[in-house]
């Protein structure tokens, strides 16, 4: 059809009951096209003489995703979504929603505007506004407390979780379910039911779900003092609360308009654009090259070699998502440490309460461990994580590529090396790709895949199909040292130290960075990590390090009194009886002061907003470096590796995006003031002077117009 409006949005007509479909793939999102036919459909049904109720579902395996997300930061077209919702719930006849697959924030506000619900068992609901910054817009705030309750309806909304039907069906969000996957039909059984009970409307406005005012004054309370501990400088959560303690103070229509108020003071935050930008960004990742060219190949089993922190994790990992894992480890007495080591994380759950111990043992049924690495016969994939030594890991891959069966995976867990270098040492480079996880490798999200010379476009699609299945966030990452992750860490590390021996305390740079939204700072990040990694790498790299480079020597004075960080109970904040909220200590703060007197600085002072802009200045321009020279697919890659695997704050949408709202020109600028003191660290990026000099940003790099959001 040429009318997008009528393309959005269908009636048809089934004896006395008329069915409007919404009609947006994939997901129903409420564009503008879909709130004007919306409205106009139910206007004309509502006046149809020969209608007697309506039925509302969505074309296709969903029910609504929600407004779209691509419409928001232009100008807001009319009608709005509250508006098409008021309308829905003031029709004088019976309104079903059937909902299947998503009914996710607006198009939930939908359901919840009708009269009447029923869902399919694979229906999915939820509120989750708060994770792209916002909060629900269309009565959300209003409807669902009167209609499950304040502190159902808070959970929903300041979580975002997603119920399923049953879950739905318990709280009281739906009134029905109902089998099979056609909601027409089970939306029309519904209709015709209650046409023959006679039912009318019945309004969620009137619903009684905030009658009893203590208890909902009291889950306010409850939720406002929870978000002081959680919500870290967020916005919409405390809108949300706002919002719930309106709906039970206010008449309906007041609270729906301070609602609506609010809605578009989180619409009108840089929070929603950064969390917009990452939501979209991490579905824009996915769409690399190779994932395009080739089909995955079959994984049916994984192994693992090397079972210490990061096998183990590896395994659990691969568990959890159903694989069969074998682990290779040297000697009988590491593998039963590497068994151990998986073990634990499955006790840990059970202490928690969160699995049983039956759970346990039907997962480790799942895993196999032997010393041998013909157990790697058969195996679809090997994961290598082994120690980060370039001989070790070329003496691993001579075995795999001795025993493992063609067409097998092989990849490196490896953090820096060469794996080009490794993938040579087999007579199947086309099989060698990286997999780079994060510690703990069984909870952290990103996974970087890294992309040697010789690797065959259908393994990367292959690392990307794993990465899904094990629901990590894949970023397609270049061969060089670090990779696009650790290489850009390892400059701000240095940006942080150069602060450090200038004349911050590891307690002033660690408090500006959480500040700026970092779940910790860098210093009691090495203290978690262990401090002997980076010395082990500073160690290996001292020989090639450019002697006029400035090389700050603390965290090795550190390292060689073998304090490491909270594992040895002191590194650069103290932890007595293994606690793990590091104290000042005086000692490191002496080692400081000698280091500065040994090389004549004398300390200046630095305040919170120094101490971030230099940070992130070295972050963006190492950043700018990386997608230049085609280690980073585009900038939105360094976003979402820095957010999901660095504690980069989400709602600031990655350092790459950061730049991009501060100005690329002030950035540029800070560093040139920089390199005024070090011409060598602080050399601009020549992609961030070409973008600057073009009146550019990064996300004009990112290729795919909608990987942003619209400006
Ligand atoms: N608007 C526009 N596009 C959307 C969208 C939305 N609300 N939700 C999903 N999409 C797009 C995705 O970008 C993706 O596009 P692509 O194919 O071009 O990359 C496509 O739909 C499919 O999405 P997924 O790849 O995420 O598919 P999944 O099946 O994995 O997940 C989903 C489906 C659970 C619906 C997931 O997309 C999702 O969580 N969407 C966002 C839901 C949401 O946050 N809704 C609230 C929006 S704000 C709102 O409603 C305000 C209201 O209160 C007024
Ligand atoms: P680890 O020291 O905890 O474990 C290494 C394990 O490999 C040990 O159990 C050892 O017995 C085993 N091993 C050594 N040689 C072997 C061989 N020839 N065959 C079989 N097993 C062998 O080390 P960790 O921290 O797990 O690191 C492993 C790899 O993962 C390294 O390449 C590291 O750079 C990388 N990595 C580490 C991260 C971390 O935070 N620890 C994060 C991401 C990657």
């Amino acid at each position: 059809m040429s009318n997008p409006t009528e393309a959005a949005v269908r009636s048809s007509r089934h004896g006395e009951v008329i069915v409007i479909t919404l009609a947006n793939p994939p997901v129903n999102a409420i564009s503008h096209a879909v709130r004007s036919g919306l409205l106009a459909a139910i206007e004309a049904a509502d006046a149809d003489p020969d209608a007697r109720a309506i039925v509302i579902v969505g074309e296709g395996a969903n029910f609504v995703a929600g407004a779209d997300i691509r419409e928001f930061g232009r100008p807001p077209q009319p009608p709005s979504v509250p508006e098409v919702c008021n309308r829905i719930e003031a029709c004088a006849k019976p309104v079903v929603a059937a909902l299947r697959g998503a009914a996710l924030g607006g198009g939930l506000e939908i359901a919840l505007a009708a009269h009447y619900r029923v869902a399919l068992r694979d229906a999915r609901l939820g509120l989750p506004e708060v994770l792209l910054g916002l909060m629900p817009g269309a009565g959300g705030t209003v409807r669902a407390p009167r209609l499950i309750g304040a502190p159902a309806a808070l959970d929903l909304m300041l979580s975002g979780r997603h119920l399923d039907a049953a879950q739905a069906l318990k709280l009281g969000l739906v009134d029905q379910l109902a089998d099979g996957d056609d909601a027409q039909a089970a939306g029309l059984a519904d209709a015709a039911e209650r046409l023959a009970r006679g039912a009318g409307p019945r309004r969620s406005r009137d619903a009684q779900g905030l009658a009893d005012r203590a208890a909902a004054q009291a889950a306010i309370e409850a939720a406002r003092a929870g978000l002081a501990k959680s919500a870290r400088g967020l916005l919409s959560p405390g809108k949300i609360v706002d919002a719930v303690q309106n709906a039970l103070d206010l008449p309906f229509d007041e609270a729906l308009k301070l609602e609506r108020q609010a809605f578009l003071e989180c619409i009108a935050s840089p929070q929603r654009a950064g969390l917009i930008h990452a939501f979209f960004a991490e579905r824009e990742v996915l769409k690399v090259p190779e994932a395009r060219a080739a089909a995955p190949r079959p994984i049916a089993s994984v192994g693992v070699v090397g079972g210490g922190t990061m096998g183990a994790g590896i395994a659990v990992s691969a568990l959890d998502a159903g694989l069969p894992v074998v682990m290779v480890e040297r000697d009988a007495e590491a593998l039963a440490r590497g068994r151990a080591n998986v073990e634990k994380v499955y006790d840990g759950l059970i202490h928690k309460q969160r699995i049983t111990a039956d759970d346990k043992a039907t997962v480790m049924a799942r895993y196999s461990g032997s010393t041998d690495y013909a157990a790697l016969a058969a195996v679809d994939l090997v994961i290598e994580a082994v120690y980060e030594n370039l001989d070790v890991k070329k003496d691993v891959f001579q075995q795999l590529d001795r025993v493992c069966k063609r067409g097998a995976v092989l990849a490196t867990n490896t953090s820096y090396l060469d794996i080009d270098a490794i993938a040579a040492v087999t007579a199947r480079p086309q099989d060698v790709i990286g997999l780079h996880f994060f510690s703990p490798a069984n909870i952290m999200k990103l996974l970087e895949i890294v992309v040697p010379a010789k690797v065959a476009p259908d393994v990367v699609a292959t690392a990307f199909a794993l990465a899904k299945r094990l629901k990590k966030v894949p970023v397609r990452a270049g061969v060089c040292d670090g990779f696009i992750g650790n290489r850009i860490l390892a400059r701000y590390r240095e940006a942080a130290e150069y602060m450090l021996e200038d004349g911050a305390s590891p307690q002033q740079i660690d408090a500006a960075v959480r500040d700026f939204g970092y779940p910790m700072g860098p210093f009691q990040m090495i203290d978690l990590a262990g401090g002997d990694i980076g010395w082990a790498t500073r160690k290996r790299k001292a020989a090639t390090r450019d002697p006029k480079a400035r090389y700050v020597e603390i965290a090795d004075r550190l390292c060689e009194r073998g304090w490491f960080g909270q594992k040895t109970g002191r590194g650069w904040y103290l932890y007595p009886q293994g606690t793990r909220t590091g104290q000042a200590d005086p000692e490191v703060a002496a080692i400081i002061d000698a280091e500065r007197s040994k090389k004549g600085i004398p300390p200046r002072a630095f305040s919170a907003e120094d101490i971030v802009r230099r940070y992130l200045a070295a972050m963006v321009n190492e950043g700018a470096k990386v997608v230049a020279e085609g280690i980073a697919l585009r900038p939105l890659d360094v976003d979402v590796t820095f957010i999901n695997g660095y504690g980069f704050p989400r709602h600031r949408g990655g350092p790459m995006k950061y730049a991009d709202m501060v100005g690329l020109p002030r950035i540029l600028a800070d560093i040139r003031a920089f390199a005024q003191e070090d011409p060598l660290f602080w050399q601009p990026a020549p992609l961030l002077e070409q973008l600057v000099a073009a009146g550019r940003d990064f996300a004009s790099l990112n290729h795919n117009d909608h990987a942003q959001p619209p400006r």
